[in-house]
């Protein structure tokens, strides 16, 4: 299949790469003229793993292509993928333009049938504003459908994701449509839901702010941990046996972060307001998951009593491990809170470094995880990056000022670093 995907970032690339691998004929349009000459030259503006291999070898077979060109891209495929972003305005809307401007191009190369597909996350009832859209802007006569096809990729494990889904969701208001997404994903092994295009849509909204609420539910139950002398690792194991409830998403830390599920949930919100209904429950899981945070910074300075003048190691900047990305990352409240209590901070990250240093003035780029912690008061885990689980403790209690450790993601023993002779502190244990 001639698939057209408008919006080179995360979810465009990504699924640029798979279509592609699936065998289809894919072009990726994107307006940066920077990031699309880089992109012919395979250089991959983003870290996910396996992408850059996949995206070097369709390139190389001829199936997969970068233009800026819309209209090209548009005349040349049957299905257009539309991929931008939807950033969060001031008031926690999505901003919608980027979606009205690309419907509106798309509308305009149109020669022939063309089913048009919404992969960026979007409000409920942004389908019918591109079908009005592309409506009023296409020449007559020329028939299209619009579809919903929300993305559940995970950054890190996105790939894997695209590949083995729990589930594939299309919102269609036609068997034509509906039949050409069936073949699109002929190649993949998972249920296909079918739906009207407004459940395709909320589907992502309520499933990204269920996760989040899931996330915060555990947070506020580590609070309750602390308090009362449980652990809530053993708490979230045994709630997770429950095959209602699960495992996952029911890791306690510093609260969630990345660029989906925060504008995520303040989008549903948002919506939610218009539509006409308070939705009170996530208000609560957006306080948590604030409190959270200021949380961390209490521990610290409970432990360091006056933060001023004190060396802090930061192990983590990036949002999760496994990912470069740094968008809403908690490191990013957690430092500058820090920086603002007057700390002088040393970081380390695998592979968030290159997008940290635009982000963060004042502090120290390290090399390594002992260079971060080298004469440092205090050493902090933002971000669960494996390699971190497999320090040398002996080296790193050398090279710290004081053997504390602050850990906003529980990924030591505390009873093997209590015999190891630090002073450690977690989230609710
Ligand atoms: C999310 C959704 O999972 C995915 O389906 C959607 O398509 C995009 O948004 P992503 O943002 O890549 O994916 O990350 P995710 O793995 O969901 O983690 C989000 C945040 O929650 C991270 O900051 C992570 O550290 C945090 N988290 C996750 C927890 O604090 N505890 C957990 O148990 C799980």
């Amino acid at each position: 299949m001639k698939v057209a995907i408008v919006g080179a970032g995360y979810v465009g690339l990504v699924s640029g790469a798979c279509f592609a691998e699936l065998g289809n004929n894919v072009i990726c349009v994107d307006n940066d003229d920077k990031k699309v000459s880089s992109l012919k030259r395979l250089k991959i503006p983003i870290y996910e793993p396996g992408l850059e291999e996949l995206i070097k070898k369709n390139v190389r077979l001829g199936k997969l292509s970068f233009t800026t060109n819309v209209a090209q891209a548009v005349r040349s495929s049957t299905v257009v993928f539309i991929a931008v972003g939807t950033p969060p305005k001031e008031n926690g809307e999505a901003d919608l333009t980027g979606i009205e401007n690309v419907a509106r191009s798309i509308a305009r190369a149109m020669n022939s049938y063309r089913l048009i597909v919404e992969k960026s996350t979007v409000p409920v009832e942004t389908g019918q504003w591109v079908k009005h859209t592309i409506e009023i802007n296409k020449k007559k006569g020329i028939p299209f459908d619009v579809a919903s096809n929300p993305e559940f990729l995970r950054e890190g494990s996105a790939i894997g994701d695209f590949f083995n889904p729990d589930r594939i969701v299309i919102g269609v208001e036609s068997e034509k449509a509906e039949s050409v997404l069936r073949e699109l994903y002929s190649g993949i092994d998972a249920k296909i839901l079918v739906t009207d295009i407004k459940s395709a849509e909320l589907i992502k909204h309520a499933s990204n702010s269920f996760l989040a609420l899931k996330i915060s539910f555990i947070n506020a139950v580590s609070k309750i941990c602390e308090m009362a002398g449980a652990d809530v690792e053993r708490v979230a194991e045994g709630m997770g046996l429950d095959r209602r409830i699960g495992r996952s998403f029911l890791n306690a830390g510093i609260g969630f972060g990345g660029f989906c599920l925060p504008k995520d949930l303040d989008a549903f919100i948002n919506i939610s307001k218009k539509l006409g209904y308070s939705f009170e429950l996530l208000e609560a899981v957006k306080k948590v998951n604030d409190l959270q945070k200021e949380d961390f910074i209490r521990k610290i300075e409970s432990n360091l009593w006056n933060i001023k003048d004190k060396t802090i190691a930061v192990l983590g900047l990036a949002f999760k491990p496994d990912t470069d990305d740094m968008r809403f990352a908690p490191s990013i409240d957690i430092i500058n809170t820090l920086q603002k209590h007057g700390a002088k901070i040393r970081v380390f990250d695998p592979k968030a470094m290159g997008r940290a240093r635009k982000i963060f003035k004042g502090v120290t780029f390290c090399r390594d995880v002992y260079e971060a912690a080298r004469s440092s008061d205090c050493l902090i885990v933002i971000t669960e990056w494996s390699e971190f689980k497999q320090i040398d403790f002996k080296k790193l209690k050398k090279l710290l000022k004081h053997p504390l450790i602050v850990d906003g993601r529980n990924i030591y023993d505390p009873q093997k670093l209590k015999r190891l002779g630090f002073k450690y502190i977690s989230i609710g244990r």
